[in-house]
């Protein structure tokens, strides 16, 4: 499983870059919104950073043909950007056209393995299942990752499964074994993943060892 980060902020990405993790950013219309920046100057920004993971973009628009405007417009800015388009009869319309684009598409807001199946055969390169906003809801999200995984197996779809919505660490793991290609963490989580008690005991413990020889 690969790591993205979900932020459109451009030190916590450059953290995770200098990690040596990253493989991709995933933006959204909340995460730029509370940057307060220009949608398009900040995708720049990201792109000069991650110039090859996939950073994905979304549409605004809820009618195929705006999102596909604004998808190609996107897309323009540089080659790694990914249109993310919302799980609707619309963003499936615009899906089918990208993908004979050629342009690469991320399906968000997903919360169904039918949804999921839908917009692999639209032509979506990603589907992003969002875990925590189902277990809010008292569903159990990573059994949607189970499913999704178990449909696309069958099926040998390649569309790849985005583990969105991450909120702790336990997220991270579990989707990695349910077969999850990517999982995009805030950079909270990330910083979490790193962090093991014992590790940190074990540092203190050489440290002191070390001094006291
Ligand atoms: C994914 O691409 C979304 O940006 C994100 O994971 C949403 O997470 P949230 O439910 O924490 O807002």
């Amino acid at each position: 499983m690969k790591f993205f980060i979900d932020t459109a902020n451009l030190e916590q990405i450059q953290e995770a870059n200098d990690l040596g993790i990253l493989s991709g950013v995933t933006t959204n219309p909340s995460l730029v919104a509370k940057e307060g920046v220009d949608f398009k100057d900040r995708l720049r920004e990201i792109t000069s950073i991650v110039r090859e993971g996939s950073v994905s973009a979304e549409v605004i628009s809820t009618e195929a043909e705006g999102m596909i405007t604004e998808g190609r417009d996107l897309a323009a800015i540089a080659p790694n950007i990914t249109v993310k388009v919302p799980m609707t009869l619309e963003g499936l319309k615009a899906v089918k056209t990208f993908s004979e684009e050629n342009i690469r598409t991320n399906v968000t807001l997903v919360f169904s393995s039918v949804q999921a199946l839908l917009a692999a055969r639209a032509g979506a390169t990603y589907v992003s299942p969002f875990l925590g906003r189902l277990d809010d809801i008292g569903h159990n999200g990573l059994d949607l990752i189970s499913e999704i995984s178990e449909i696309f197996f069958e099926h040998a779809i390649e569309t790849e499964i985005i583990a969105a919505s991450v909120r702790h660490p336990l997220h991270v793991a579990e989707a990695a074994k349910r077969g999850a290609h990517i999982a995009t963490i805030p950079m909270k989580v990330i910083s979490q993943l790193v962090k093991h008690p014992l590790t940190d005991q074990g540092i203190e413990k050489f440290l002191s060892d070390w001094e006291n020889r």
